[in-house]
């Protein structure tokens, strides 16, 4: 290892973690604990913002002793997270107001309706690139505004901070109540419905259809640039980059080009494929959002993305609320155990639908059961129902973009998984390709802060980072995956209209 050394900070959806790397992008050291998922009622999912400070602290530091480092030894920190979940805080106590409300928590959908009005999902589409939908934070914090006692005046008076996950850790890093900066990046703030792609500041139209009192917001600032320096444990380290996990994941993945795609196999899975410096809208179901921006007076990078909100947490589903495995890893060994699904398709619309059908009224479903279907049958159904939602993904990215996807870079912790990604490349029909870095989401925080504080100097730098580990190729031949895609597509429409 040699230094300089980077550390990033991943705060995800279920665990937070901390890797330090060295100067050629290499895994020094990792730490990583989970936190509480909070689930008060079906379609709510809470996290307590204080515990998951707690837990990043407790991470920085297990990294730091693992890597045999001292905190000023360290160039740069940078930050990464789970987008869209929304925190509030009192700026003089520092406490959250409320449980955060995180991204798959489906509480808004009847906002979202009444804010759509008569023109329904697309009603700010223009402005953000997004559909309205339960998923961003613009409506999670309209709701907290309207539905915890007092808060709204508090909040227009100034005493309430409104964050995705980057605000918060960043507020507290550098001080919390003793002079925090209360700041986001370009990527964040693309995730909350309120940010106009175009100008990259609040859109005051849409702040006042929401009813959200400017006073609440950070100040929306690049992906890679010094926010301020942090105290406590890792006091003076500057902390120099915020992305959304996804956008960190395009980085650390080096999809610096036009038409360069990643997609990153987390809680849920996310395609994201750079478009450049014109943000382009889907006509296809998928997002616009902001790929990254290198410094307050660079040029951003727009992508088109396609989310899905259940994947590897389906597989959590099947080990924690159905005990079917005792652990994530028993998944492949049972699939492999059967030579097919048996008939069985589960889709898993657990917050609706998302990318490329926004369907809030979907609830999930197994379909083709049989007396035949056993609980293998049903891992591979589970493992399944993450590629063919890849592939409805991809084709809705090509009708986009007009460009055949001819490779798919991929990473997260489902990549592990050899025959998830075998019958990934199968439907569709392209290879498969995992990095030797399968962290990419830390490692392209790293690299922003790394890029913002001279550890690296440009992007050619870090693109000769990049290693492919293992290449799963296609084998299933065109028709049968063809035949399986259009069971698929009948247990989809299963899902639609089972709640309002
Ligand atoms: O948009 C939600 C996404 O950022 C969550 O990512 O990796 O925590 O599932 P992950």
């Amino acid at each position: 290892m040699t230094g300089p050394y980077v550390a990033a900070i991943d705060q995800g959806t279920t665990s937070s973690r901390c890797i330090v790397f060295d100067s050629r992008g290499a895994v020094v050291a990792v730490d990583r604990r989970e936190h509480r998922q909070i689930l008060p009622q079906p379609g709510w999912v809470e996290h307590d913002a204080a515990e998951i400070w707690a837990k990043v602290q407790a991470v920085v530091a297990g990294a730091l002793a693992a890597a045999g480092l001292r905190a000023d030894e360290l160039s740069a920190l940078g930050i990464t997270n789970q987008r869209e979940t929304t925190v509030l805080w009192d700026r003089a106590s520092g406490k959250p107001v409320h449980n955060a409300v995180v991204w798959q928590d489906t509480r808004t959908s009847a906002l979202c309706r009444e804010l759509g009005g008569a023109e329904g999902q697309d009603r700010f589409r223009r402005t953000t690139g997004l559909p309205l939908a339960s998923y961003f934070s613009g409506p999670k914090a309209a709701w907290l505004l309207d539905r915890v006692p007092g808060l709204r005046r508090r909040a227009e008076n100034g005493e309430i901070a409104f964050g995705t996950v980057d605000s918060w850790l960043i507020w507290n890093l550098t001080g919390g109540t003793d002079g925090g900066v209360h700041v986001t990046d370009v990527t964040n703030a693309s995730r909350t419905l309120l940010m106009d792609l175009e100008t990259l500041q609040w859109d005051p139209a849409i702040l006042e259809a929401m009813r959200i009192p400017e006073a609440v917001l950070p100040e929306i600032r690049s992906s890679a640039e010094v926010y301020g320096r942090a105290v406590g444990r890792l006091a003076g380290v500057p902390v120099a980059s915020a992305l959304g996990d996804q956008q960190a994941a395009v980085f650390g993945q080096t999809c610096f080009g036009v038409g360069e795609a990643k997609n990153t196999y987390g809680t849920g899975s996310f395609l994201l494929l750079n478009t450049g410096s014109r943000p382009v809208p889907s006509k296809s179901g998928l997002l616009t959002t902001v790929g990254y921006r290198l410094g307050g007076g660079a040029a951003p990078v727009y992508c088109l993305e396609g989310s899905i909100a259940v994947t590897g947490s389906l597989v959590q589903w099947l080990r924690d609320r159905l005990g079917l495995i005792r652990s994530a890893d028993e998944i492949e060994a049972l699939a492999a155990s059967v030579p097919d699904n048996g008939g069985a398709y589960i889709v898993p619309a657990f917050s609706g639908l998302y990318a490329p059908y926004w369907r809030p009224d979907a609830r999930g479903v197994i379909t083709g059961l049989t007396a035949y279907v056993t609980r293998a049958h049903l891992a591979r159904a589970v493992l399944e129902a993450t590629s063919w939602q890849t592939r409805e993904v991809v084709d809705a990215m090509v009708q986009d973009s007009g460009v055949p996807i001819t490779a798919l870079k991929v990473d997260g912790g489902m990549t592990v998984n050899g025959l998830l990604m075998q019958h990934q490349a199968d439907v569709l029909g392209v290879p498969v390709i995992r990095p030797v870095v399968s962290e990419t989401t830390c490692l392209g925080a790293a690299y922003a802060a790394g890029l913002a504080t001279g550890v690296w100097q440009d992007l050619d730098e870090l693109r000769a980072h990049w290693r492919q580990d293992v290449a799963w190729r296609p084998r299933m031949a065109t028709e049968a995956r063809e035949r399986e895609f259009r069971q698929w597509r009948k247990a989809v429409e299963r899902t639609f209209g089972w709640c309002e």
